[in-house]
């Protein structure tokens, strides 16, 4: 409770800095590009829009007078991010950046070497390419007629990792490989000895690299974070995906505006960092490597490394030291042996104990060991495949990756305390302990299990009395469903209908599926089903067994904050039934896992279609008309019609799914908001949605009612009508974004090239220029100007005739602060953030 308060406040403190930032410099330093005519010069430097990076000239030591190109956080401490002359500085002050003849960015000294460029061919002249310092940190180099970019400093990254970089590797080939490499050291930018990347042979995982030796590992990715660290909770927007093709990326997509990143620094520790206004310094949110047992192979095969022991490492069971001199000096490199030989592995001459086979041991929350071996085998199947494989050594099952099975040698296996994974490894059967042993054993836990059976029966005996008596809860066995719930941290934040024990009644009201069940459905949330990303975690498409297909919106256990939006659309969406809204089926709360089993929209978002040129001619003007009105009713019944009042507040294309018959249906309630009787306005301190879509009040100050929804919806009618993205301007001629561009051609009268070309208007065009004109209502400036949405539903079916004319909507000029989108997250990501006060 007190942390997340402190968090909260840091927040604050960051993002105030940053808008401050923001706009005292937008008065004055407006240059965010480098051409022709603009180059730099030491020490000069330029700032990126939103004032977040610099790139230009700088030093790191004051032992030497190096003169370095790069880009920095614009903090008071020097954080520099990326490098261009990494290992060729200038000695003087005569450097210039600028764009060469042909065409690339180059660093030069006095005598007019080149030092460092961006060396891509490419038949351009220095006048058509020019270099522009993105929001996000990307500095890419651009042909200024086309703004296609023809280099990125993103793909060349360096010692830190930031939101929207990629790092990525060709399980075939090393082609196309993208790798963070460190520097020599803090003073000196050269290329260093650790690199980080993704690993190129196992199951994907992330490693560290000291030369061409593994230094530090991130164990499997299971579709939600990497499995072999303990400590996970701390890092989030990290993605693994693959493209079918044997290419791995791991995505950095994640922002909360504050500044946030992963540094390698030249001692090979990966770090994930944050800036802390209060002590005006960078403060470690997350180590990699935080104990010695997280440097790879510590102890050598067959070992187990465990932190919190006197002697860090120690042999398996039923192995030892291979050199007991050295293991006893402190050097556990040499690892350990086995004792006894496996049964399988025995001569058939030799005397085989019939019916004595190889057995397992279990470990459990453990870090499980490198090269494991991915098989298909469904969790009871793991056990005996592995058995029956005299080379599999040993197996663990793991959900949302399965069954894993390891040949030869086990290295980098560590103890956890929680966390971590069920592993068994194979030895002989005279080590799984003796006959006596083992019936004492058997008898100690017969009777341990039959005592703990007795008390718990005892203790839902009572806990029914109890309940029953003050009359609280139903009689109905959900005291399971009920408890997870129970203890969720959430409650601040909602309106008084939210009461817990509404919310209880509502989940109880829900259909229950097995975890089993949707395990089976979505093959062990196979990455192949995932169908991407919701507002609180991945989605995956299954199958029931009676056919049925669902999707499945699974809560990473690692996010607090998915959990309250879980819990959110829990309460909003079992609430809720309309054709325009999508369906919940049910949820399921097992163990760990929390998740939502929608009915499955095989057409997917809005996006997908409108966005993406071979499907957007499927889109009709009918269709598209048909979209509108079906979002619109949709809204309608959150706004009005439903019992309560709800706002969505992150209405967007990617939000909108189809059904076969293209009719849409709004989704993700994750950020919805109900509210109470009379209320129809309020104030957050958390806002949250995404950038282009979110209306000026409530992006900058916070305020939210219906016309925030409104505001989207306006959005979005844009969008349909035009077939682009409000992404799509960014960095283009013809405007800063849809709105202003929509809105210059509506005072210049020539509106109708807004229409998409790709759509046959012939016959629609009023009705099309009506839509056009009702979404620059909905898009005014000030809330009270845009109509209410059963007002703009009419409007839309011609019921009210006359409209009045638009005032300037929002954001037809200025831009409010920006989320960094280029050209490697081209999706616009959700985004929370905390508002400045
Ligand atoms: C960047 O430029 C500003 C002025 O434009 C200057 O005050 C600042 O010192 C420069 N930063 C560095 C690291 O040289
Ligand atoms: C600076 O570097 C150049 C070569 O890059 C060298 O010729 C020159 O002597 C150096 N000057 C100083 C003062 O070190
Ligand atoms: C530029 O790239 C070419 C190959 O594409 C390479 O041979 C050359 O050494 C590079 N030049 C520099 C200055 O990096
Ligand atoms: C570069 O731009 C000039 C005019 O700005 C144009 O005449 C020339 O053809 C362009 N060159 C290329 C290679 O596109
Ligand atoms: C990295 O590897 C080199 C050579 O293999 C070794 O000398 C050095 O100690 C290693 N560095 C660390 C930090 O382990
Ligand atoms: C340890 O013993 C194994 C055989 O059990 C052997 O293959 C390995 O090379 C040994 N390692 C060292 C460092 O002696
Ligand atoms: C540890 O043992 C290995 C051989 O098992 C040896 O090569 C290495 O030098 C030893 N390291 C130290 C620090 O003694
Ligand atoms: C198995 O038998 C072969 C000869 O048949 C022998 O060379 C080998 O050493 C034996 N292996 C073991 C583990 O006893
Ligand atoms: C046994 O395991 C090895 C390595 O894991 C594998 O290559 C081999 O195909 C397996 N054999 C069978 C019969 O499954
Ligand atoms: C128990 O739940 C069922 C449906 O889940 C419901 O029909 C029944 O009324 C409930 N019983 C009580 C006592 O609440
Ligand atoms: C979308 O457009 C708004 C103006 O409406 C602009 O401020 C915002 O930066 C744009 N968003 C993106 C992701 O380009």
């Amino acid at each position: 409770m007190g942390l997340s308060l402190w968090r909260e406040i840091i927040q604050i403190l960051q993002v105030t800095v940053i808008f401050t930032s923001c706009f005292c410099l937008k008065s004055f330093v407006a240059e965010n590009t480098i051409d022709l005519n603009n180059p730099v010069t030491d020490p000069g430097n330029i700032t990126s829009k939103n004032g977040v990076f610099r790139l230009g000239f700088f030093s790191l030591s004051n032992n030497n007078n190096f003169r370095y190109v790069g880009i920095w956080y614009n903090v008071p401490k020097l954080t520099v991010v990326w490098v261009a002359n990494k290992d060729k500085p200038l000695n003087d002050s005569s450097g210039l950046l600028t764009i060469s003849k042909d065409g690339n960015l180059v660093v030069l000294n006095g005598k007019k070497d080149v030092l460092w460029s961006s060396n891509v061919s490419y038949k351009a002249s220095a006048i058509n390419t020019s270099a522009l310092l993105q929001d996000s940190g990307n500095l890419i180099l651009q042909d200024a007629s086309s703004g296609k970019a023809i280099w990125q400093s993103f793909e060349h990254v360096s010692n830190s990792f930031l939101v929207g970089m990629r790092l990525s590797v060709n399980m075939n080939s090393n082609k196309d490989e993208i790798k963070s490499t460190s520097w020599r050291s803090n003073e000196d930018p050269s290329f260093g000895v650790f690199t980080m990347g993704m690993d190129p042979y196992n199951l994907p995982q992330v490693v560290v690299w000291n030369g061409s030796l593994p230094y530090w590992r991130s164990g499997p990715w299971n579709g939600q974070f990497f499995i072999g660290k303990q400590s996970r909770g701390s890092y989030h927007g990290l993605d693994v995906t693959d493209d079918k093709q044997g290419n791995v990326f791991m995505g950095f997509t994640y922002s909360d505006v504050s500044l946030k990143y992963f540094l390698l620094d030249s001692d090979g520790v990966l770090k994930y960092r944050h800036w802390v206004e209060g002590k005006q310094d960078w403060e470690d949110l997350w180590l990699a490597q935080e104990t010695e047992c997280d440097f790879y192979g510590r102890c050598g095969l067959f070992a187990m490394c465990n932190p919190k022991n006197l002697q860090l490492c120690s042999c398996l069971k039923g192995f030892e030291p291979n050199e007991s001199a050295e293991w006893n000096s402190g050097n556990f490199t040499s690892g350990c042996k086995r004792l006894k030989p496996l049964e399988c592995q025995r001569n058939s001459s030799q005397v085989q104990e019939v019916g004595k086979r190889d057995g397992f041991l279990k470990l459990g929350t453990v870090k499980i060991p490198d090269f494991s071996v991915w098989s298909s085998g469904l969790e009871d199947e793991c056990q005996s495949q592995c058995l029956n494989n005299c080379s599999c050594t040993a197996y663990a099952y793991y959900e949302g990756i399965g069954c894993m099975q390891w040949d030869g040698g086990l290295i980098d296996l560590q103890q956890f305390s929680n966390n971590g994974a069920d592993f068994y490894f194979r030895v002989a059967h005279s080590e799984l302990g003796g006959d006596k042993k083992k019936q004492k054993n058997v008898v100690i836990a017969i009777t341990v299990t039959v005592s703990t059976v007795v008390v718990a029966i005892a203790a839902c005996l009572f806990w029914f009395w109890v309940t029953k008596r003050s009359g609280k809860y139903g009689t109905n066995n959900s005291g399971l469903i009920r408890h997870p719930f129970k203890n969720w941290p959430l409650f601040s934040d909602y309106s008084k209908d939210m009461s817990e024990n509404s919310m209880t009644k509502k989940v109880e009201e829900l259909p229950l599926f097995d975890f089993e069940q949707l395990l089976i459905a979505t093959n062990h949330f196979h990455l192949a089903n995932k169908l991407g990303e919701g507002g609180f975690g991945p989605v995956y498409k299954g199958k029931l067994q009676d056919g049925q297909l669902i999707a499945v919106k699974r809560l990473s256990s690692c996010s607090s904050q998915g959990l309250e939006e879980f819990m959110n659309e829990v309460m909003v969406i079992s609430k809720l039934q309309h054709r325009n809204l999508v369906k919940l089926l049910g949820c399921c709360i097992e163990r760990e896992e929390k998740m939502l089993v929608y009915e499955l929209m095989p057409n997917k978002g809005l996006d997908a279609f409108l966005f993406d040129s071979p499907k957007q001619e499927l889109l009709d003007w009918r269709k598209r008309a048909n979209i509108i009105e079906g979002v619109g009713r949709g809204l309608l019944y959150l706004h009005r019609d439903s019992r309560l009042k709800i706002i969505h507040r992150d209405l967007k294309a990617s939000n909108i799914l189809l059904d076969e018959e293209l009719n849409p249906k709004i989704s993700d309630f994750g950020m919805a908001r109900i509210f109470g009787g009379n209320e129809d306005q309020a104030r957050t301190m958390r806002v949250v949605g995404t950038y282009g879509y979110m209306s000026p009040e409530y992006a900058m100050h916070g305020r939210f009612s219906e016309k925030s929804d409104v505001f989207s919806y306006g959005m979005l009618l844009l969008e349909i009508v035009s077939g682009r993205r409000n992404s799509s301007f960014y960095n283009s001629e013809q405007s800063i974004s849809l709105i202003g561009y929509t809105w210059k051609l509506w005072n210049s009268g020539d509106i109708a090239e807004l229409i998409d070309p790709k759509m046959s208007k012939e016959g629609f065009e009023m009705e099309i220029l009506r839509c056009i004109h009702v979404g620059l209502l909905c898009v005014q400036d000030s809330a009270k100007d845009r109509p209410p949405i059963s007002t703009a539903l009419s409007m839309l079916s011609s019921e009210i005739d006359h409209l009045p004319q638009p005032n300037k909507p929002a954001f037809a000029e200025a831009h409010v602060v920006q989320e960094g989108n280029d050209g490697c997250s081209a999706n616009q990501f959700t985004i929370t953030m905390v508002e400045a006060r």
